[in-house]
């Protein structure tokens, strides 16, 4: 049988079984009981620069959080907006002038609630928070319930992996995106615990992505250039605290030095497919953010390496 994921790859508008484009950016995908359900960011709108910034700081209307959901990884149905913004209410996080990137969501098998955490920004992204929300149903509607700064650390790019022994961990850019910290999780996973490590020091890393395979946990990063491509990086560890160990880029062939002209969000164990992944990447437009397009790839480990190609 053809490996799922190499009948995935694309780089154009991924469309819903309604026909629609897929508006699921810096996603995530949680599967339950049979289903996988993706969650992303809505962009909608004009896209603007924010002015006295030194960077491409290209903003987009915050939409909220989208839920589709396939068996098949091939047709996603629409499920709705899981969690919505606010309209004209500057002070709240979900106000549609702020940043809300990057959702993940995790099952609580203890409370029996479905955990979304995503990354809550201001136009400048200082206010660099982890927000939190839940639900009893996997589509939603998640309920908000506030944001933090882990140990009163800055969080942007930001993952969550929940472990075979039901911990669960919070992987995001730190100390203004120049470290990683991996945080574990509360029993509920709704709080961030004190047991902390700071990984790729001074090394400027965005977009965590984790997978495990064979005992051994991967971290795929991006290197830190707005929205602009660069080259990813991997690390191997025997725990996800770590000690991480860097490998270097995993993509292979033309264009890998700018990750095929992507950036990871998420990788995503084909459960059907037992030791084989997709890469799940966002091809930014960032001058029309609602533009954007996703790059799903075959994802291979090779002799304990990890290789990503663009067929
Ligand atoms: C890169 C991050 O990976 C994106 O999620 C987004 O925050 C942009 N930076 C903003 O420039």
């Amino acid at each position: 049988m053809k490996p799922i994921a190499d009948t995935l790859a694309n780089g154009s508008i991924l469309l819903d079984t309604d026909g629609k484009p897929v508006n699921a950016h810096g996603p995530g995908v949680m599967y339950h009981q049979g289903v996988y359900y993706l969650f992303g960011e809505i962009k909608k709108g004009k896209t603007w620069l924010v002015p006295g910034q030194n960077w491409e700081d290209y903003r987009v209307s915050a939409g909220g959080i989208s839920c589709y959901s396939s068996t098949d990884l091939k047709h996603w149905k629409n499920r709705g907006i899981a969690l919505k913004p606010e309209v004209g209410d500057p002070g709240n996080d979900l106000d549609t002038g702020r940043v809300i990137e990057r959702p993940k969501v995790i099952y609580n098998a203890r409370t029996k609630k479905f955990v979304m955490w995503m990354h809550i920004d201001k136009n400048d992204y200082n206010y660099s928070r982890g927000g939190i929300a839940i639900s009893d149903n996997p589509v939603g509607p998640y309920q908000y319930l506030g944001s933090i700064r882990p140990n009163n650390q800055m969080l942007r790019d930001m993952t969550l992996y929940k472990d075979d022994d039901g911990k669960a961990y919070l992987i995001y850019s730190s100390e203004d995106n120049n470290t990683m910290h991996v945080c574990q999780l509360s029993d509920d996973y709704l709080k961030p615990t004190t047991t902390y490590v700071r990984i790729f020091e001074n090394k400027r890393r965005e977009s965590p992505s984790i997978f495990k395979n064979k005992g051994k946990y991967y971290l795929i990063t991006s290197g830190c250039s707005g929205w602009s491509p660069n080259a990813a990086s991997y690390a191997v560890a025997d725990h996800v605290m770590g000690p991480w160990k860097e490998e270097g880029n995993p993509c292979k062939g033309a264009n890998a030095e700018v990750t095929f002209f992507s950036q990871g969000a998420f990788v995503l164990p084909i459960v059907s497919q037992p030791g084989k992944y997709i890469f799940m990447g966002d091809l930014w437009n960032k001058t029309d953010l609602e533009k954007s397009a996703y790059l799903w790839l075959p994802l291979r480990i090779n002799d304990g390496k990890v290789e990503i190609y663009n067929p």
